[in-house]
């Protein structure tokens, strides 16, 4: 990693308690976007502990993720267990790991931030996975939640601006929501609350 602030062992502490860091269920916008969606394979980057990816799968997806966490890995194995569903699940970096072209119907991420040249060099990697027609579905943290105590890195650098983040992810794509909003999360004790929130819907064109 760039920065061993954001590590893997930063995150295997953070999902070490018996509780669910970031609750349980799936993350509200993935929720609404990809239900009316024909279930397909699936990549949920960074999925943490699983939740978007195991309710992915209870409703018909062939649900992946990678994530930097063991410990993730190991809870996420839990809550699929608890909804007898499947998942795979790699520990992986999104730096170091290899993409695969035209591999995905979908890819989702909720809270997958990165410092900034992370993001410029390896989101744009990581898109390249999905096949033509492709949805790629995220909700990350505007920077304007920096002085805001409802979640979210403590760095302009791994917040996000949309105009910058479309400019390096948006070529290629129609774009069916890219907004900046404001919003009310109840995700867990580290979510909730009022938060300006950047979510972005696109569709692969070729
Ligand atoms: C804020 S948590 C969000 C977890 C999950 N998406 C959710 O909403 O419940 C951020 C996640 O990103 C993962 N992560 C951070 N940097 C990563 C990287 N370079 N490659 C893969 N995963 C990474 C962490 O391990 C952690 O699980």
């Amino acid at each position: 990693m760039s920065n061993v602030k954001y590590g893997a062992d930063a995150w295997d502490a953070r999902f070490s308690s018996d509780g669910w860091a970031y609750g349980r269920e799936p993350n509200r916008w993935l929720e609404e976007r990809i239900s009316p969606l024909s279930a397909g394979k699936a990549m949920f980057a960074a999925d943490g502990e699983g939740r978007n990816a195991v309710w992915a799968a209870t409703k018909g997806w062939d649900s992946h993720i990678f994530d930097l966490s063991a410990v993730g890995q190991e809870k996420c194995a839990k809550l699929a267990a608890e909804n007898d569903v499947t998942v795979t699940y790699e520990v992986d970096d999104l730096e170091t790991r290899i993409f695969k072209p035209q591999e995905y119907d979908l890819i989702a991420c909720s809270w997958f931030h990165v410092p900034w040249n992370v993001f410029t060099t390896h989101y744009p990697r990581m898109l390249d996975s999905l096949k033509v027609g492709g949805h790629f579905i995220t909700e990350g943290y505007h920077t304007s939640q920096l002085e805001m105590d409802s979640g979210g890195p403590k760095s302009l650098d791994l917040l996000w601006d949309l105009d910058e983040v479309m400019a390096i992810i948006g070529e290629g794509f129609e774009i069916l929501h890219s907004e900046v909003e404001s919003t009310i999360l109840d995700e867990s004790d580290l979510h909730r609350g009022k938060a300006n929130v950047v979510r972005i819907h696109l569709v692969k064109l070729h």
